[in-house]
């Protein structure tokens, strides 16, 4: 009976590898939990289309929207577990979304199997290319003496852009109006109409906008300038040193996938980051390609479960000063 046991268990590990070995044997599904047009869904394109060619099937990019890109994102921690679903995650969906949604459908640490970072990208302030304020002080002053009249857009409640504007707005020390939208996509769309005064957002889709006038930055919110918008301060320089976000993006696929095949996607993120024309996409829009080592399965592990109780209770702490 034992050694039959035995047999079956090396069977079905063999059948496993075997599949594995031939993955992926059609399109895999990457789902961006924001609208079209954003930073997330860029950053997704961008990487799906060469990771396509790594392993040799189209990963399709596929919108699904809503609840800070939440309701997506437990879809896919739902999902079979066979690699051809995967999730263009990052610091909203998991890291910030346990502090502000109390019965999450997902624990950003538990319920996925990790498959790599994507792409780091600093805060950028900007807003519409008519308001007053002429830099970063300026701006300070003039939420302060007119915070009932400004407004700034987010992606929904829990989203990157939705944690930048609470931190910065605490920073600050004002109340300003949000308005969620289901990606900062749509919300860049009504700020180039004047609809939208103010957002802060991964840097990532802004810096054409920015370079052509047709938007102000205001400042990043990092410790260095970003070689894509060099004339744009830091909030160091520009007088808000606390305020300093570095957003993520990083690929995930369900809790239970097998490793060869987390392994197999890893492997082709990689190889997808180290091609030069990605590389070029990324860094011309502001992101930061992440080093090798910060590239693993491993790393993003523990990256996610130290961004979850570093995020928490800086964001609750940001929503208590706004009370
Ligand atoms: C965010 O605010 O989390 C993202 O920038 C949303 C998006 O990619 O649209």
């Amino acid at each position: 009976m034992r050694r039959l046991l035995v047999v079956a268990a090396g069977l079905l590990s063999w059948c496993g590898l075997a599949h594995a070995q031939g993955f992926p044997t059609h399109p895999i599904t990457m789902v961006v939990p924001f609208a079209a047009g954003g930073p997330t869904d860029a950053i997704a394109r961008i990487v799906a289309e060469q990771m396509s060619k790594v392993l040799g099937q189209q990963v399709l990019v596929e919108n699904a929207l809503g609840a800070g890109g939440t309701t997506a994102t437990a879809r896919v921690a739902q999902a079979k577990p066979d690699g051809y679903t995967i999730v263009m995650g990052q610091m909203g969906t998991h890291g910030t979304a346990p502090a502000v949604y109390p019965n999450l459908r997902y624990n950003p640490v538990t319920d996925f199997a990790p498959i790599g970072m994507a792409t780091l990208a600093p805060v950028l302030i900007v807003a519409r290319k008519d308001l007053p304020p002429k830099d970063l002080k300026e701006l300070i002053a003039y939420a302060k003496a007119n915070a009932s009249k400004l407004n700034e857009a987010h992606a929904g409640v829990g989203s990157i852009s939705y944690t930048s504007c609470t931190l910065f707005n605490a920073a600050m020390g004002v109340k300003i109006t949000q308005v969620a939208y289901r990606g900062t996509g749509p919300a860049l769309n009504d700020m180039l109409a004047g609809q939208i005064d103010l957002m802060c957002d991964q840097v990532v889709t802004y810096v054409e906008q920015v370079k052509g006038g047709a938007i102000k930055a205001y400042a990043i919110a990092s410790s260095e300038r970003s070689p894509a918008l060099p004339n744009v301060p830091t909030t160091k320089e520009a007088g808000l040193p606390n305020f300093q976000v570095m957003a993520w993006s990083a690929l995930f696929a369900p809790k239970g996938t097998p490793p060869e095949i987390v392994a197999k996607l890893s492997g082709a993120l990689d190889k997808a980051l180290d091609d030069e024309n990605v590389r070029k996409r990324l860094t011309e829009q502001g992101g930061i390609v992440p080093p090798k080592a910060d590239r693993t399965p491993a790393w993003l592990q523990a990256f996610v479960k130290n961004e979850v109780e570093r995020l928490t209770p800086l964001l609750k702490a940001a929503l208590a000063a706004q009370k």
